[in-house]
């Protein structure tokens, strides 16, 4: 297979195997309205096959960071709209990664009066917030009505992200986030449905990935994972454990013919990644993490494997916003400048020289 090949992922078609990794970059203000700078961000990136959006927040109290843009209101709807027309007028594709921050996050980023997550227990470190740097808070342990009020905070984004104009929502269950929470042992003690085995900890994941599928359609809703990936205070090194989990989770997520299972795994390629995509039998988008920056000799080589149907690509595409026409033709490229990653201004965002200019 050919990376630069068109491919189906459900009801989204796109026209090359480069997926944008949803990537946090923090220009979107204290009211989390993309504006003309998000805009024209995504505008310039997408000649990609499928562009997914940084995590957005789908409820106040689920916001990880400021300037990161949400999906709560009228007026964030009404930018995301504006961001979806203006990739779509390039023939592009783009779905929205509805996150939820769980415990990674703090009141003064947030402004609601708690944070929350599976169970009462603090990430060691400190949150960025307006402020400066603060200790992370406890988190309020949701109750089990509170958890479904929070799944029907996540459908409500996931509708809302469509009726923007949005080709579909990815659902963020991994990196340390309020889903992934809830998958792993170290963050969920609970002693209700949610807690305890694989199958209740994966059970709050599978509720709320059904119930967008059933709100929105399964074939334009995504899901992504990161097995053991150790960040923001997960620690999953129970080997059974995870298999067990992710397994059964697969496992009930490949009856509801999702359009992708997005994995971050530092062996995409590997046995744990490839039992999971074989038990998930739908189409999966690998990238293989922070550890190495993916390159186009492993994107390439990931698909003629066809050990992905996708690559998701990250630190790549924030430095070339024509990353695709760079790969196709062997062209040179722009370094990215992790200084600028997380904001703000233009600045190292949509700076970067296209191919022509550069
Ligand atoms: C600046 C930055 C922001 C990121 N934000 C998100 C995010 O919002 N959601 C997410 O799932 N992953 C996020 N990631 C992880 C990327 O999607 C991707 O997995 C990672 O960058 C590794 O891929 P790469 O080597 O191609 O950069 C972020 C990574 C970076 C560098």
């Amino acid at each position: 297979m050919d990376l630069f090949s068109s491919v189906a992922l459900g009801d989204l078609q796109l026209a090359n195997r480069v997926v944008m990794a949803p990537l946090t970059r923090m220009r979107s203000g204290a009211s989390g309205v993309p504006g003309d700078l998000v805009v024209e961000h995504y505008r310039q990136r997408a000649g990609v096959g499928l562009i997914v959006t940084e995590g957005t927040y789908p409820s106040a109290e689920s916001r990880a960071y400021p300037g990161q843009p949400g999906i709560v209101d009228d007026e964030q709807a009404a930018g995301w709209r504006r961001v979806a027309e203006a990739v779509h007028e390039r023939g592009g594709r783009i779905v929205m990664q509805v996150m939820h921050s769980g415990r990674v996050s703090h009141p003064d980023i947030t402004g609601t009066d708690r944070i929350v997550a599976p169970s009462a227990i603090a990430i060691q470190g400190e949150a960025h917030t307006p402020k400066g740097k603060v200790a992370y808070p406890v988190p309020h342990a949701l109750t089990t009505e509170e958890a479904q009020a929070t799944l029907a905070d996540i459908v409500a984004a996931a509708k809302r992200a469509v009726a923007a104009g949005l080709d579909g929502v990815e659902i963020h269950s991994a990196n340390g986030y309020l889903l992934h929470e809830f998958l792993s042992p170290n963050t969920n003690e609970r002693t209700d449905q949610y807690g305890g085995s694989p199958e209740n900890r994966a059970r709050f994941v599978l509720e709320v990935t059904t119930a967008v599928a059933e709100a929105i359609g399964a074939g334009r809703v995504g899901i992504r994972i990161s097995p053991m990936h150790h960040v923001q205070g997960m620690h999953e090194v129970d080997e059974a454990d995870v298999r067990a989990t992710y397994g059964y989770l697969v496992d009930n997520l490949r009856p509801l013919g999702l359009a992708y299972l997005s994995v971050l795994h530092s062996e995409p390629g590997g046995e744990l990644v490839q039992e999971l995509r074989r038990r998930f039998d739908g189409p999966v988008i690998a990238n293989s993490g922070f550890g190495r920056v993916t390159t186009r000799e492993e994107a390439v080589a990931l698909i003629e494997a066809a050990h992905a149907d996708a690559v998701a690509v990250g630190r790549a595409i924030i430095a070339n916003p024509d990353l695709v026409e760079r790969w196709q033709g062997e062209h040179p490229e722009n370094e990215p400048n992790p200084a600028t990653f997380y904001g703000p201004g233009a600045e190292g965002y949509t700076d970067y020289p296209f191919l022509a200019a550069g």
